[in-house]
């Protein structure tokens, strides 16, 4: 996702405690949208180990809002967690978890087809 690449850089260049709070606010709505869009997708065709997705999405927006709040006493430590964050259960949950989502919708429409 081109958003969290671009937060992620913006943060990584030395975010103000505004700027920090500015985007958390947009990641929070910007995934909560994708999260809810994937798990339609998820239930419609049917994707079997939905309930593991879903927990995942969820574990990822409780991290997210943990950070509320956090950048105006500490930023650099908020800073690094939501690096963490993005940089390591991003790429993991899009490497593992978003591939199966797309290898089944694929294998699928094979089938259908
Ligand atoms: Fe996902």
């Amino acid at each position: 996702m081109d958003m969290v690449n671009a937060v992620y850089r913006k943060v990584t260049d030395g975010a103000t405690e505004q700027e920090l709070n500015q985007s958390l606010a947009q990641l929070k709505r910007h995934t909560e949208t994708h999260f809810a869009e994937e798990e339609a997708f998820m239930t419609r065709i049917g994707f079997p180990d939905v309930d593991m997705h879903v927990k995942e999405h969820n574990q990822f927006l409780t991290r997210l809002r943990s950070l509320d709040g956090r950048a105006g006493k500490d930023k650099d430590a908020a800073v690094m967690d939501l690096m963490g964050l993005l940089g390591s259960w991003w790429e993991s949950h899009i490497r593992d978890q978003d591939a199966k989502v797309a290898a089944f919708a694929k294998s699928n429409k094979k089938k259908a087809a």
